[in-house]
């Protein structure tokens, strides 16, 4: 008897959405009027949408259920304190505010907790969160371990802060010189990698001793919860519950997207411990968001939210997800398709920079390679690399990280092992067939986060993939 057993979804589907099936032609066309940018693609040219985890995901039978108990109150809605509930008790903060998404917490956060001046290190950068670290006018210090801006190294933590970067950094500007240590888990620029926690509280340790506060980005800590319970010794017995408060014990607040691992289509939230931090937050939110008890959200939204977040430290839910990402990353390694190891939490990333080794990187090799995926297969995808680091603040000058990635990101509860399947075939043949794939330029470059709205064309020709 084998004993080799697979991992089914511990879901069944009630409802389907239909999907509209699309002709080469009709996609060429598409992203050529989309400007090569498959952010500007509509929804119903795109097949299999991975470009992101973010909102994406399929929401339960229960969280549905929920939303018919919305209680729209302006003031006081009985489906904020459930969420206030759920936040407490699964990420043990006691202050809730809650926001649109997760980008209305960091700013709030920014606003609040830098000076202008002060640095923020933190393990790699985020883009929205990096953003509003600069418009409060900090100075973001990457001092994440190296292994984290090479693909290929195979770390089981590469979202971990190297101690030796941050104690430096200390010495430089002094405790005072530091706003607080941004925490990443997982660290959605380097493939989804996650922290340890064996880390996370040497840091913590680190941090304690100079009076430096840690902000958790719990955005998608449930993963690294997973990640920490199936990798790092001494935690396999314990709930993902339990590792998840153990990470949050570990900061003084978090800023969270509740996009993703919280299972709803909006939301967000701040969470503290210092109430005299919280009440100036709540000044802003009141400005920017809205009442202190709805921060942007409908009441149902709150309640879809507190089911959501409870839902979410599912073992065998959480099991399934990284199993279907992990399923689509084996395939394209065994195809030796050159993506980011080890595979990450919330999504494949290919490496465009070994992809398409004779696209020079002001050519942007991760965007073409997300046109013509688009092209050959009406699968979308997003660039992660050149076009997302954006400019240098001082000499204007194109940042080239390293890491030059496309993502292929997989929402929750969603797809099929088939359009998984579909969407590895589609990958393998462009890798067989990249001497086809053209460089590309820009037409048009906004000023903040340009890869949301950036438009290019073909270096040559007018096809991104030549048939
Ligand atoms: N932090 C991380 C790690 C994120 O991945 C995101 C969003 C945010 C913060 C901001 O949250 O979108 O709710 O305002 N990431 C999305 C993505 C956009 O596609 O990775 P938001």
């Amino acid at each position: 008897m084998s004993t080799h057993r697979s991992w089914a979804e511990p879901w069944k589907v009630k409802m389907v959405e239909h999907l509209r099936m699309t002709t080469r032609a009709q996609r060429e066309s598409a992203i050529r009027e989309a400007g090569y940018n498959t952010f500007l693609l509509p929804s119903r040219l795109v097949y299999i949408d991975l470009l992101t985890d973010s909102g994406t995901s399929a929401m339960s039978d229960r969280q549905w259920a929920g939303l018919m108990l919305g209680d729209e109150a302006y003031a006081g809605s009985e489906n904020y304190y459930h969420l206030e509930d759920a936040v407490r008790e699964h990420y043990g903060f006691r202050e809730v505010i809650p926001t649109h998404q997760g980008r209305g917490a960091e700013h709030l956060l920014s606003r609040v907790a830098i000076h202008p001046g002060q640095c923020v290190p933190g393990n790699m950068y985020f883009t929205t969160t990096k953003a509003h670290q600069e418009l409060a006018g900090g100075r973001f210090v990457d001092v994440i371990i190296d292994e984290a801006h090479d693909a290929d190294s195979s770390h089981p933590f590469k979202g971990d802060i190297d101690l030796e970067k941050l104690q430096t950094l200390i010495d430089r500007v002094g405790a005072a010189g530091i706003a607080y240590v941004c925490v990443g888990a997982t660290v959605n620029m380097a493939g989804g990698q996650p922290i340890s926690l064996g880390n996370l509280r040497a840091v913590r340790a680190l941090c304690a001793r100079h009076g430096i506060r840690i902000f958790l980005d719990a955005t998608r800590a449930v993963e690294n919860a997973y990640f920490i319970k199936t990798r790092e010794p001494g935690h396999a017995d314990r709930t993902l519950a339990q590792i998840l408060r153990a990470m949050c014990e570990c900061a003084d607040g978090c800023t969270m997207s509740a996009k993703k691992d919280s299972l709803v289509n909006i939301g967000g939230f701040l969470a503290l411990n210092d109430a005299a931090l919280a009440e100036e937050a709540r000044n802003l939110m009141v400005l920017y968001e809205g009442l202190q008890t709805y921060g942007g959200l409908a009441g149902r939204d709150m309640e879809a939210l507190a089911i959501g977040i409870a839902e979410s430290v599912d073992f065998d839910h959480m099991h399934a997800r990284i199993g279907q990402v992990e399923y689509l990353g084996r395939k394209l390694l065994e195809a030796g398709v050159p993506i980011t190891r080890p595979i990450g939490g919330h999504g494949v990333f290919l490496d465009a920079a070994r992809f398409l080794p004779r696209l020079p990187r002001d050519q942007f090799p991760a965007q073409a390679l997300a046109a013509a995926l688009y092209v050959d297969s009406g699968v979308r995808s997003m660039e992660r690399g050149g076009v997302s680091a954006g400019r240098d603040q001082k000499t204007g000058e194109n940042l080239f990280p390293r890491l030059e990635l496309v993502r292929l990101t997989i929402p929750r509860r969603v797809y099929t092992q088939a359009h998984m399947d579909v969407t590895a075939e589609s990958v393998i043949a462009l890798h067989r067939n990249r001497d086809r794939i053209r460089g590309l330029k820009f037409t048009h470059e906004p000023r903040h986060l340009r890869f949301f709205q950036a438009r290019f064309d073909p270096v040559e020709g007018d096809c991104v993939l030549v048939d």
